[in-house]
């Protein structure tokens, strides 16, 4: 009697999987923190989760599937451009070792680019690359997927909560070493096959909620954690530029999660924001957003959905800049080009 149910279910999700009949790529595969994370944190024991409403309360049925917003996040809206109905499901949520045909999404919600960033509790970057380096990825051509990147801004918020006025030398020493760690991160993914690289930088995180809150009294954005983003940022560009150089065949865009959410702070009418500044989410109580905290009505009207993540109507018009815009919200070329080269 059980039989026909689950075989409808397997149905139902192969279909709801390959969804779109036309991928525009042999698979993606996703690295990063809670930007890109789509439930692999619900199944860790010790870690912030998103897997409870009102987080994916725009999510098709209502469904809250452990992304931090409430609805579908960036990397979904980067896959539905690559001709997928969203992200590739989460690696922890996969039966083990089967190939699977979409891609893999590796990403932790808490994660850095520094295993040292809340490292025993989340997947850190090093254990995602690992468990890339296992995924029976038979049958895909890994010269053609693409490889997405959203990371770095646990990095800068630990740093700075840590020493909220660091000297010039302490944020050159963080720097490097950051950027080194990143450098062998798409290093270790090009050698086990990977050639196209989506990579999204830090983004205005001294706008978030908490930081406005806790460092600048006027309540406007807090500058030493974007001063800080806005450096990471430009090494890593350095980096990236420096790395296709030597890295035989590699091709790379960089979208600035940076340059489209601080130019909607700028000009929030321009994308039909009421409101760029406080969360949607939790926005009237310190615990944040919690099952049992208020939440805003008119959620496309926000830009921010909980104390420090952006909402879903936020993240669809940061992919638009991204997908197909250009400079200085993508660069040296567009994730569209990057997918048709
Ligand atoms: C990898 O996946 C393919 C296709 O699903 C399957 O046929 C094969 O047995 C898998 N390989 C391993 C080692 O599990
Ligand atoms: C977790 O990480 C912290 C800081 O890196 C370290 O001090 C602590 O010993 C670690 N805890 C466990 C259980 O590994
Ligand atoms: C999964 O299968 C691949 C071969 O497709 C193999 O190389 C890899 O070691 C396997 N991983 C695990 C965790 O069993
Ligand atoms: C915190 O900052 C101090 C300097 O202010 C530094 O010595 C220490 O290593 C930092 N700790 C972490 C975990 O980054
Ligand atoms: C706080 O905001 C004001 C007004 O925008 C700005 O001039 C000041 O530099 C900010 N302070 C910090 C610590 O970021
Ligand atoms: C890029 O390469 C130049 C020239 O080799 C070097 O001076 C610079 O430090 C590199 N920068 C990064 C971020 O890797």
């Amino acid at each position: 009697m059980a039989l026909v149910p689950v075989l409808l279910l397997a149905l139902f999700f192969s279909l709801s999987v390959s969804g779109n009949a036309h991928p525009k790529v042999p698979a993606i595969y996703v690295f990063g923190d809670s930007t890109a994370d789509v439930g692999n944190n619900n199944y860790l024991p010790d870690v912030g989760k998103a897997n409870f409403l009102p987080y994916g309360i725009d999510f098709p049925h209502s469904r809250p599937t452990g992304r931090y917003t409430n609805g579908y996040n960036g990397i979904d809206f980067l896959a539905r451009q690559m001709g997928l109905r969203m992200s590739p499901p989460p690696y922890l949520s996969l039966p083990k070792n089967t190939s699977n045909r979409v891609g893999v999404n590796y990403a932790s919600g808490g994660s850095g680019i520094l295993d040292s960033t809340q490292g025993n509790k989340t997947i850190t970057m090093t254990k995602q690359i690992k468990y890339f380096a296992t995924t029976n990825k038979s049958n895909i051509v890994l010269s053609k997927s693409i490889f997405l990147i959203s990371a770095g801004a646990n990095d800068v918020i630990a740093f700075v909560l840590n020493n909220t006025a660091p000297s010039n030398t302490q944020i050159e020493r963080f720097c490097n070493t950051l950027i080194s760690n990143y450098k062998n991160h798409i290093e270790a993914l090009y050698n086990l096959g990977a050639r196209k690289f989506g990579i999204i930088d830090v983004g205005p995180v001294g706008c978030c909620p908490f930081a406005r809150r806790l460092f600048n009294h006027s309540g406007a954005c807090f500058n030493v954690m974007n001063d800080l983003a806005v450096g990471v940022n430009d090494d890593v560009k350095k980096m990236l530029s420096n790395l296709s150089s030597t890295l035989k065949g590699m091709k790379y865009s960089l979208g600035s999660y940076y340059a489209a959410l601080s130019n909607m702070i700028a000009n929030p009418e321009a994308a039909g924001f009421k409101d760029v500044q406080s969360a949607c989410c939790g926005g009237e109580s310190l615990a944040g957003c919690t099952r049992t905290a208020t939440y805003c009505e008119n959620r496309n009207e926000y830009l921010l959905w909980d104390d420090i993540h952006p909402t879903q109507r936020a993240y669809e018009e940061a992919v638009l800049d991204i997908y197909s815009g250009s400079p200085p919200f993508v660069t040296p070329i567009n994730f569209k080009q990057l997918v048709e080269e």
